[in-house]
């Protein structure tokens, strides 16, 4: 018999969650009933969804649904092995090829995830000989990568540039240095200082990832991301994006060069042992990808829609400095977080408090994220629950 809540044991399992309720870091799943959209249902009531990574409402669009549909019915539901015995179907590659042509690269390498599309990176990359050195706010998957891997550890304070060069000095007698930031802050919406790290890195001989899970599909004519936004497809040596965000499925990827693909396929833990996507989500990544290339209206859309929400939050006395549709309302205490959290639902707005580990103990926020699927009339019921709340609350 499976060992329940009471096994003795497990018991130490009840003081620890006590101990993250009294500290009010305790969280439990919302489960959505339906679809993802700017408009959820949670427990039978329509509310406000202001959580979400769909940026540009792509999770529901008809074509990247027809797309998982006609796939299913060509080629059933499963890989059927890794990537690396037989795994690797046609629609795998297809996407592959989109996504080099939409990153400006040579070759990518899909990923399960973007979480893992780090690790494979980074361990296929670097040894015991070399030296990774992140920024201090990077996203637990690039920590993560960093942890499982056998390089020297360095960490430089979140986009301080004298800080990063002071460490590549530092660091020069290693193999192989590599400096690794995101190129969308994922908790604050800041955007990376990319053209002053790609000059240190050239001027210490540094390799340079960048993770713009939050840039693709965001920043960019048609979302390339943060990269080819300061024009430095040909100064960054890898970019990892994610499928599971603006691109509306699930998936990550690394965009290189083809050695450095083949490399991958040669070391790459997540690709060797672990098996890749259903043919069905490579094709609505694939469907996803081909939009972009061709339409931008979306991620003008979503533009549209961050300008003019940020401006009237600002306008109603809100802090928000985010460079990207992310918009944080920092409230500092977690407690004080939950309950903006749970008074925003009051008023039909779904905005998940984020809290400790996520972001330090003292900078607990609710985030907003903005997308291209809100009408200006949802973005307005938003605002106008901020408005009331805003002055209940003492926010502004
Ligand atoms: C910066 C960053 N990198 C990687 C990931 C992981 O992406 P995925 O959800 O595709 O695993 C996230 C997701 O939150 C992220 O914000």
């Amino acid at each position: 018999m499976m060992p329940t809540a009471t096994h003795n044991k497990l018991s130490f399992i009840a003081d620890e969650l006590q101990a993250l309720k009294d500290q009010h870091l305790y969280q439990s799943l919302v489960t959505v009933q339906g679809p993802q959209g700017p408009e959820i249902t949670l427990d039978g009531r329509t509310v406000l969804n202001f959580s979400a990574n769909n940026y540009l409402g792509l999770c529901t669009h008809p074509a990247l649904k027809e797309a998982a549909i006609k796939a299913t019915e060509k080629y059933g539901v499963g890989a059927g092995a890794v990537r690396t015995i037989i795994g690797t179907l046609d629609i795998h590659q297809e996407l592959e090829i989109a996504l080099a042509k939409f990153k400006h690269c040579e070759a990518t390498m899909v990923f399960q995830s973007g979480f893992t599309a780090n690790a494979g990176a980074i361990n296929s990359l670097l040894n015991e000989e070399d030296y990774t050195l992140s920024d201090s706010l990077n996203h637990a998957s690039i920590i993560d990568a960093v942890r499982l891997n056998k390089a020297k550890k360095g960490v430089y304070l979140h986009s301080d540039m004298a800080d990063l060069e002071a460490k590549l000095k530092d660091a020069q007698g290693f193999r192989h240095r590599l400096v690794v930031t995101d190129g969308v802050f994922s908790m604050d919406g800041d955007v990376a200082k990319l053209p002053d790290i790609a000059d240190l890195c050239d001027q210490y001989n540094a390799l340079l990832m960048v993770d713009d899970a939050h840039g693709s599909g965001v920043f960019g004519e048609h979302g390339e991301g943060t990269v080819a936004h300061f024009g430095l497809c040909d100064r960054v040596d890898l970019v990892v994006g994610t499928l599971s965000k603006a691109l509306g499925s699930m998936g990550g990827y690394v965009a290189s060069t083809q050695a450095m693909r083949d490399l991958m396929v040669n070391r790459a833990r997540p690709l060797l042992f672990s098996t890749p996507h259903p043919p069905s989500v490579a094709a609505s990544a694939l469907a996803a990808v081909n939009l972009l290339i061709t339409d931008n209206s979306l991620v003008k859309q979503l533009w549209d829609n961050r300008n003019y929400f940020k401006a009237e939050m600002k306008r109603l006395g809100y802090t928000i400095t985010s460079d990207s549709p992310i918009l944080p309302v920092i409230v500092g205490e977690s407690e004080r977080a939950q309950l903006l959290s749970k008074r925003l639902l009051d008023e039909g707005v779904f905005a998940r408090a984020i809290v400790f580990p996520t972001v330090a103990k003292d900078k607990a926020r609710v985030r907003l994220m903005m997308s291209a699927a809100f009408t200006r009339e949802q973005l307005d019921r938003g605002l106008a629950a901020f408005a009331k709340l805003g002055k209940e609350l003492s926010l502004v």
